[in-house]
């Protein structure tokens, strides 16, 4: 049985200039113990999805659909029986949260607040537990007595996932977990993260706009598109056999040792206004192979073979 199981989940901006279509008709489901990488450009609305597993949506936002978590309906939950899941068995690495962390207080502080409000441990113990945390996720013991200004990007980065990880939850989502950082930091926090799942036995939901630092560490890999899944499966199937235009345009701008003195293709063009998406299949503005039958082609992702599914009219013939 799926651990997280999202139906029909439709997610719409209300706004001055209409309805911003950020998440629209997306089913998945996430398995006890999997990394999977959510991927996409700009817009195409990662954060939406995993702010609507967190019910933190803004007020302005309109939601549809199922979000079912361990057998618990979250969309409809009551907002105590909410605080029960949230932060605790749901936890969730926002994008940018190493620079939201608190100037004022000491991170081994930071990393036991959550266990003094959420699990109403004692505060003695829980800071014992936060450096023991903060030497899982590579930071020594000592640098837990620092303040997030004396450590490295890295360094507060690998507080805010023990900072998540702290009440021992059963999801994580990662949101951009590795922007801002150089190039050997962006490796070691996806191994870290890597390392994370093995030992506490959790599934994680890594989103980033960076399909091939995703596709080093998940098993299996989503490609979101303006809104809607263009490709699911796993890394092996996306990586060796894209199916959707989108995923190969993606796939063949990362720049590989195959390609090195070739310049790297990038998609031409931007994607569709989110307040006025194109009717059918939405990236085919930007798509070399499209044709009249694209502007009608309303399905969700079509089956290429066993967990493999692209939402484009090429598959199947
Ligand atoms: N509160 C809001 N009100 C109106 N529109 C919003 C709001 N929040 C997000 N959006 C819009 O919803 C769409 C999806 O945004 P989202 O932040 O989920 O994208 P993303 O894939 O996470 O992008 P990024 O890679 O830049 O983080 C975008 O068009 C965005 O402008
Ligand atoms: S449905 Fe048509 S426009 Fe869309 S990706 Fe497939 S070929 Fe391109
Ligand atoms: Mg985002």
């Amino acid at each position: 049985m799926a651990l997280l199981e999202i139906k029909e989940l439709k997610v719409g901006f209300k706004t001055q200039a209409g309805l911003v279509h950020a998440v629209d008709e997306i089913d998945l489901s996430l398995f006890q113990g999997e990394i999977v990488g959510l991927a996409g450009e700009s817009g195409s609305g990662k954060s939406t999805l995993g702010y609507s597993i967190m019910r933190i949506l803004p007020r302005n936002a309109l939601v549809q659909g199922s979000i079912n978590f361990d057998g618990t309906e979250l969309l409809t939950l009551t907002q105590s029986k909410l605080e029960e899941i949230r932060g605790k068995r749901i936890a969730m690495v926002f994008q940018g949260s190493m620079n939201s962390l608190n100037p004022l207080m000491r991170v081994e502080e930071q990393v036991a607040e959550p266990m003094i409000l959420h699990q109403q441990a004692n505060e003695k113990q829980a800071v014992v537990e936060a450096r023991n945390l903060l030497e899982l996720v590579g930071v020594d013991k000592e640098k837990g007595r620092h303040y997030p200004h004396e450590l490295s990007g890295g360094l507060k980065q690998r507080v805010a996932i023990a900072m998540a990880l702290s009440t021992h939850p059963a999801l994580l989502i990662a949101d951009e977990p590795t922007t801002a950082l150089d190039v050997m930091t962006q490796a070691q926090i996806m191994r870290l993260l890597g390392r994370i799942r093995d030992e506490f036995k959790i599934t994680i939901l890594m989103i980033s706009h960076d399909l091939a630092l995703l596709s080093e560490t998940c098993d299996r890999l989503i490609l979101m598109y303006a809104g809607k899944i263009a490709e699911i499966g796993s890394r092996d199937q996306i990586v060796g056999n894209p199916r959707h235009p989108y995923t190969q345009g993606l796939l063949g701008s990362i720049p590989s040792v195959r390609n090195i003195g070739r310049a790297s293709s990038s998609i031409p063009g931007d994607p569709p206004d989110p307040l006025n998406p194109p009717a059918g299949c939405r990236f085919k503005p930007r798509c070399s192979f499209a044709k009249d039958v694209c502007s009608t082609f309303e399905k969700g992702p079509l089956y290429v073979e066993d967990g493999h599914y692209a939402a484009c009219v090429l598959v199947g013939g």
